[in-house]
């Protein structure tokens, strides 16, 4: 049976302090929830004390990035073995910020997804079609080939790794959210999608989150279509009621 699952991608938001504070109403507010996975993901350098914060309490941690290399000299960069030390073993790849403002092409993804999944990480990858995309029609096709130069090249066993996160990105941090039965036909493309490449199985296991402009007023409608599994949410997450009232909606 696939998850249910909140994931909050803070972005580059919430200096240690501010980390400490979002964590201890997280901890009090989500801490003790069942039937759903709750995962945030604050910066880099509050990775460590956000998995110190929350080992008591079902309240998992991801990283927002991971280089694809092991090691080495690349300035800045932070690896699948750094993350696996501090006790992180689910990371996001694929953030529409990141192909945009960073360059990350499906290539580049496709290399970091296979050295995520050799340290046996959890990856949150996330893909969706630009406005202009929608406004051509050419969604469907845009998102199944982030899928199959990004994902599909992976192992059938390695799907037990995988969480995928549609998220239009005309959607990210405007207001402007997918309707419901816009993310449900999408989020039932990419079953089907995944059925082809695979097998059905595998496409009714994976569960595929929602992410774009949820908020506590819309995440009731989304999250209650039969393909939407749950959400990625970026602002809402900043805020330790609007995340809990979108948790408690799924
Ligand atoms: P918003 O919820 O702010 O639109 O961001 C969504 C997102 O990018 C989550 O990764």
């Amino acid at each position: 049976m696939r998850k249910k699952i909140v994931a909050g991608n803070w972005k580059m938001n919430k200096n240690l302090a501010e980390t400490e504070a979002l964590l201890s109403d997280l901890k009090s507010k989500l801490g003790n929830i069942s039937g759903t996975q709750i995962i945030v993901a604050p910066t880099f350098v509050n990775l460590q004390k956000a998995n110190e914060e929350l080992t008591q309490v079902n309240i998992d941690v991801a990283a927002q990035n991971m280089h694809q290399s092991e090691n080495g000299a690349f300035t800045g960069e932070i690896s699948a073995d750094m993350l696996n030390n501090i006790g992180v073993d689910t990371v996001i790849l694929g953030h529409s910020e990141r192909r945009a403002y960073f360059g990350e092409t499906d290539a580049l993804l496709a290399q970091k997804v296979d050295t995520a999944l050799t340290h046996n990480m959890t990856i949150i990858f996330c893909f969706g079609e630009e406005l202009q995309d929608r406004k051509s029609e050419n969604h469907f096709a845009v998102v199944e080939n982030q899928l199959k130069n990004g994902l599909f090249h992976i192992d059938t066993n390695a799907w037990k790794n995988i969480v995928l996160a549609y998220e239009p990105v005309w959607a990210i941090g405007t207001g402007e959210t997918a309707s419901p039965e816009q993310a449900q036909e999408m989020h039932a493309f990419i079953r089907s999608a995944i059925a082809k490449a695979y097998d059905q199985t595998i496409a009714d296991e994976v569960s595929i989150l929602y992410g774009g402009s949820v908020k506590p007023n819309n995440a009731e409608e989304i999250f209650a279509k039969q393909d939407v599994d749950g959400g990625l949410i970026g602002g809402a997450a900043l805020d330790a009621e609007s995340f809990t009232a979108i948790a408690n909606a799924l």
